[in-house]
């Protein structure tokens, strides 16, 4: 322990203290022991830090910070080097607000295009997620702030978010879902972690001894604290015993108590909670100074600067033709042309998500205001459609007589603020109806559009035949606008290539049959085949591959030589502009004995190339580049034999192969004796019960009781309680017709999904686990002792607060 000394002069309430949260965002301080108290502020590509009334769903106001483009965006550049001075620039925001730990990056895997948070995700390969990820942390602690990588782990849907059973295989787990998490832990240090809110094969995260105490703590070493989501505590003495530090926001002293008695009545040792309260003061003293050194201010026009610097490099160039036979590609656009700018979101960016994410700008560009001083002569300005859908022929009307008097149409089209936010899954694949008929209709007029895609996560994409240029901006922050211009105008070569696979339709995603799951479990039948693991293998075809992205340049590979440390090879910039290419490196065992993806990303580098210039490129291989997690021997083995090293511009362009020979552990097939042929031939579209079983090598497990601590409101319909069948329809109105007004209602949206226990974990002590107890007698049908019940709790629990300190 690093602070015994500490520690030996606490009593046992005090060190219980310190494993929680006092207000929304602080921990627990005991000023007179010396521990003052921590700031925790989301988040992953900004500081919202709520100087006023806090909140975690970014409900209320926050101090005033740069909004760097989301996660998506920030993969999409594949520049770590970027990633850390983000990091460093939002850790340098977050230490002058008075922030000591930012609840950042989120690295969970992309498995379903519909996922509410995409957007605030890297990727579905968790290599590259884990890559960027400890980018991230370690620009943040490069200044002294901590970092806090989320959601751990397996945490994909948001609907019933807190209390979703994520059921998957062992292997998977640890290819998939855990790799990322391994690659942040282990290369970047982060002194705290964030437990999700789901229960991952029946066990919340937050108490799960296989994840935080096996997997985590001593198989990768970590020794900082494990922050539980905020309500996402189920049984704190569980989670401190499993290795979880901090309970937030604000459980209370009843949560004292409770983990107090659960010492008392030996569930848990003292001596657990002396480890924990060891990181939760490591946590608090190591990273105190950057606060107390900070500067009062920040450059606000600096990081302004870098945030669009980000936002180009994250441009992704999906689409760039010759408007007519024989001219060359639209984009760039020459000095002077005359543009139309059209679309709602020209003169409203969509640049962030909604929620904890949600950034108060220090400024936000738009394109309107930017194209002034892009070069180009503007012709007008017109929205053209109503941005949450609808029909408007007036605005349809106008915006076609603009398009008619320019040179060249930008069209901005996105997914609206509704389409995608923190608590909800999106509810399609598809752009608004009303955007694809302008687009259809301004074409007629102008054949030279080029279309501007803000949007956090894919979206279907036949309506692109009709535009001969897209450039996907992703959500690109507050200087988004500027820098897609940048591209636009060839000041900036497009050099982003896609983190995740864009199918051509929703369905065709595996997890897409039962995602997102309405049950309590969500099972994860697809396994390993996530995102281009699955179209790769089944050879499906795809609207944009991942890795995809064009160039104003060409690039040509050459020269590889490879050996089992890594591939060499010569990238040159074949076109007459310089440019930067996007090399990755996948491996693959065509002769495999054991099921697997057809190729999986192992390693990249980007290159930057004046026009004519070549480089040798070498990416190296690391410990992860072979291995597979074999469920029979419980180790990372490594089949013996011949594997393909491919390099490429994307997973569909590989431009060199070589084999070469790897020795291997020559362990068990694991899947001896099961039948795993859904697996084998990647048919994972609709996988069987016992196809899935068969790959657990387990039955499904039981869901246990539905009306207990964790019934989640929006099943309260189920219970047998007059008073919550009230609770259930008027919430159930609530939400109904906040969706009907097109603005969801985050607060409501929460509640919804939340279990009954929550209650007691966000009320700062108001409400305690015996009432949630008194709460289900009265669900299960004994209302009169429910109610009695609930009061005596209520009245004991209240003099109780009073009475501590
Ligand atoms: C989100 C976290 C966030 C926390 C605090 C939760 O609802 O899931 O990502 O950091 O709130 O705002």
């Amino acid at each position: 322990m690093k602070h015994a000394d500490i520690i030996a002069r606490l009593t046992l309430e005090e060190k219980c203290k310190l494993l929680q949260g006092k207000t929304t965002f602080g921990s627990w301080p005991l000023p007179d022991k010396g521990i003052p108290a921590l700031e925790f502020s989301d988040g992953p590509n900004g500081v919202r830090h709520q100087a006023g009334e806090a909140d975690h769903l970014g409900l209320n106001g926050s101090m005033p910070a740069t909004c760097f483009p989301t996660a998506v965006t920030v993969a999409n550049t594949w520049d770590e080097e970027l990633g850390e001075r983000i990091g460093a620039a939002m850790a340098e925001e977050a230490a002058t607000q008075g922030v000591h730990v930012l609840l950042g990056p989120g690295l969970c895997i992309k498995r379903n295009p519909l996922c509410g948070r995409n957007f605030e995700y890297f990727s579905e390969d968790p290599y590259l997620a884990g890559k960027m990820a400890a980018a991230y942390v370690r620009g943040i602690q490069s200044e002294g702030v901590g970092a806090c990588p989320k959601h751990f782990a397996v945490n994909s849907q948001e609907t019933r978010r807190q209390a979703s059973d994520s059921v998957v295989d062992e292997r998977t787990l640890r290819e998939i879902y855990l790799t990322g998490f391994e690659i942040v832990t282990r290369e970047s240090a982060p002194k705290s972690i964030m437990s999700s809110y789901n229960l991952v094969n029946g066990v919340y995260a937050n108490e799960n001894e296989h994840l935080l105490g096996e997997i985590l703590r001593d198989e990768w070493g970590f020794d900082g604290a494990v922050v539980t989501d905020w309500g996402g505590s189920n049984d704190h003495a569980a989670g401190v015993a499993a290795g979880s530090t901090f309970e937030m926001p604000a459980p209370g002293l009843a949560s004292v108590r409770e983990l107090v008695a659960a010492v008392h009545e030996g569930r848990i040792s003292e001596s657990d909670i002396d480890e924990r309260a060891d990181e939760a003061i490591e946590l608090v003293l190591s990273t105190r100074k950057a606060v107390e050194d900070a500067a009062s201010s920040f450059d606000v026009d600096a990081h302004h600067a870098l945030a669009r610097q980000a936002a180009a490099e994250g441009c992704v160039l999906l689409k760039n033709d010759a408007p007519a036979e024989g001219a060359s590609p639209l984009l760039p656009l020459p000095a002077a042309t005359k543009v139309a700018l059209i679309g709602d979101f020209a003169k409203t960016p969509r640049y962030q998500g909604a929620g904890s994410s949600a950034v108060n700008s220090t400024k936000v560009d738009s394109l309107l205001d930017t194209i002034d001083g892009s070069g180009l002569a503007l012709v007008g300005y017109e929205p053209g459609f109503e941005r949450h859908g609808g029909k408007n022929d007036s605005k349809r009307d106008a915006a076609l007589d603009l398009a008619g008097k320019a040179d060249v149409v930008i069209l901005a089209l996105a997914l609206d603020e509704i389409a995608e936010s923190e608590g909800a899954e999106r509810p399609t694949m598809r752009m608004n109806e009303n955007q694809v008929e302008l687009l259809n209709a301004v074409v007629e007029k102008n054949r030279n559009v080029v279309v501007l895609l803000s949007a956090g996560s894919c979206v279907e994409s036949a309506w692109m035949e009709k535009a001969p240029a897209v450039l996907y901006c992703a959500l690109g922050g507050q200087a988004g606008a500027g820098a897609a211009l940048d591209v636009v105008t060839g000041k900036a070569c497009p050099s982003g290539k896609l983190t995740e696979t864009w199918p051509v339709r929703w369905e065709d995603v595996p997890s897409s049959a039962s995602y997102p799951s309405d049950e309590k479990q969500a099972q994860y039948r697809e396994g390993i085949y996530v995102g281009y693991r699955y179209f790769d293998t089944a050879g499906r075809e795809v609207a944009f591959p991942f890795g995809y992205g064009l160039s104003y340049t060409t690039f040509a590979y050459s020269d590889m030589k490879t050996t089992a440390e890594g591939a060499t090879f010569t990238v040159t910039n074949t076109g007459s502009v310089a440019g930067t290419e996007v090399a990755q490196l996948y491996v693959s065992k065509p002769d495999s004995q054991i099921f697997r993806a057809e190729q999986e990303l192992k390693g990249f580098a980007r290159v930057e190339l004046a026009p004519g210039e070549s480089k040798e490129v070498t990416i190296a291989l690391d410990d992860k580049a072979f291995r597979y997690f074999n469920t029979r021997s419980n180790a990372w083995e490594v089949e013996p034999g011949a594997y393909e090293l491919r390099v490429g511009a994307s997973s569909r362009d590989i431009r060199l192969a070589a084999t070469i020979q790897v020795e291997g552990t020559d362990a068990p097939n694991p899947y001896e004796g099961r039948d795993v042929s859904a697996y084998e031939s990647a048919d994972v579209l609709c996988v069987s019960g016992a196809s899935f079983e068969a790959l657990l090598g387990h039955a499904v497990p039981d869901e246990g009781p539905t009306i207990s601590r964790n019934m989640c409101f929006r099943d309260l319909n189920h219970g047998r309680s007059p008073i919550f069948w009230l609770v259930w329809a008027v919430l159930r109105a609530m939400k109904t017709n906040a969706d009907k007004s097109g603005h969801p209602n985050l607060n409501v949206l929460f509640i919804w999904n939340m279990p009954l226990r929550a209650l007691a974990k966000m009320t700062n002590g108001m409400v305690n686990m015996r009432m949630v107890d008194a709460l289900v007698m009265e669900i299960r049908g004994f209302w009169i002792i429910g109610i009695l019940r609930f009061i005596v709790e209520f009245v004991v629990n209240l003099v109780q607060n009073a009475t501590s300190k």
